[in-house]
């Protein structure tokens, strides 16, 4: 029933994440199958297209958005995140502070009943790749916010005044669009004063994103996030509502990601003490990467069996990327 030309239609527009084209291209098929008295399988396929209309455009998604438009374009970049809290492996008790503050802003009428806020400014700090942009998606993913990522080469110039200019439109954007705003690697706008005397760019720069923080009192929530939290200048920390510090993974952590990311093979035969081993000195985003090279190996030996081998194998060729 489907002709191929429908079908190659259907795949591309998947592999570009055009799913408003994909789902068109569904419901022309139900059209067809209509026409050609296929009923039921044509009902069937319109029910299946309204689901995932629903679930691929909640109401609260914002079109256009701002951020996409005007000069705002080259400061931020939307995406509307599906990950989620439970998918991120860190210690239970970063867990639970991140569960604390989302749910903060899911129940915010309560606190609001009783002249309380929900904190809303967040500085994340720890080694690369231990999930902090992951945790800045999972909260608009657990909230159903669009992410708002802000291109640091973009709103840092070098002309006089400039960058303040642009941070006032990011701040503004933050009131007029609802969302979470990720500053990642934010030491490069905030890092420590050269000097008290210096009144050069990188000072003004420093002061307006100072200000602006401070001044925010939009409902959006804000995140800087660093690898360097020693470079920032010491006036920065009093501006945010609370501080996470991300750390390489325990061994028990590391199993967990490892895990997740081998769903699908059979990892019964693991000797995990020898794994264990291999993941020292890892980050989780270094295991998710294994993973997927030790899942690839597996699939190439035509087996859907780990062997601690392949596993082992593929951990330390990661660590070897670390190696100067
Ligand atoms: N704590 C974690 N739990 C599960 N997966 C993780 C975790 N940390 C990182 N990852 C995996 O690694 C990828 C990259 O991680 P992420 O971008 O969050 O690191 P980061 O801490 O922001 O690093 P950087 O300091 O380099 O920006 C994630 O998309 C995810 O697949
Ligand atoms: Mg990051």
């Amino acid at each position: 029933m489907t002709s191929s030309r429908n079908l190659l239609a259907m795949i591309r527009s998947h592999a570009a994440g055009d799913s408003a084209h994909f789902l068109s291209i569904a419901e022309h098929i139900a059209e067809e199958a209509a026409r050609s008295g296929k009923t039921r399988v044509a009902s069937d396929i319109s029910a299946a297209v309204q689901r995932a209309r629903v679930r691929h455009e909640p109401a609260i998604r914002p079109t256009p958005i701002a951020a996409a438009r005007g000069e705002l374009a080259g400061l931020m970049r939307v995406t509307y995140p599906e990950v989620r809290l439970a998918d991120l492996v860190v210690s239970g008790d970063l867990q639970r502070r991140l569960r604390r503050l989302v749910r903060e802003h899911e129940e915010a009428e309560a606190l609001r009943a009783m002249d309380l806020l929900p904190r809303r400014k967040f500085l994340f700090s720890g080694p690369p790749g231990t999930g902090k942009s992951m945790t800045a998606a999972a909260i608009a993913g657990e909230l159903g916010l669009p992410l708002l990522t802000v291109m640091l080469d973009g709103v840092i110039t070098k002309f006089m005044g400039e960058t303040a200019a642009k941070l006032r439109l990011v701040f503004d954007a933050m009131r007029a669009t609802k969302g979470v705003y990720l500053f990642d690697e934010v030491d490069a706008l905030a890092a420590r004063r050269a000097s008290e005397n210096d009144i050069g760019e990188a000072r003004r720069m420093l002061n307006s994103f100072l200000m602006f923080l401070e001044e925010d009192d939009s409902g959006s929530v804000v995140i800087a996030a660093t690898n360097l939290r020693s470079l920032l200048d010491p006036a920065i920390f009093r501006r945010f509502d609370a501080a996470f510090v991300y750390a390489k993974p325990s061994s028990d952590e590391a199993r967990r990601v490892l895990t997740n990311h081998l769903q699908g093979f059979d990892a019964s035969g693991l000797d995990w003490d020898l794994v264990d081993r291999r993941t020292i000195g890892l980050s989780q985003a270094d295991i998710v990467s294994a993973a997927a090279d030790a899942a690839r190996d597996a699939v190439l030996d035509n087996s859907s069996v780990l062997t601690t081998e392949i596993v082992c194998q593929a951990l330390a060729d990661r660590a070897g990327i670390h190696v100067e």
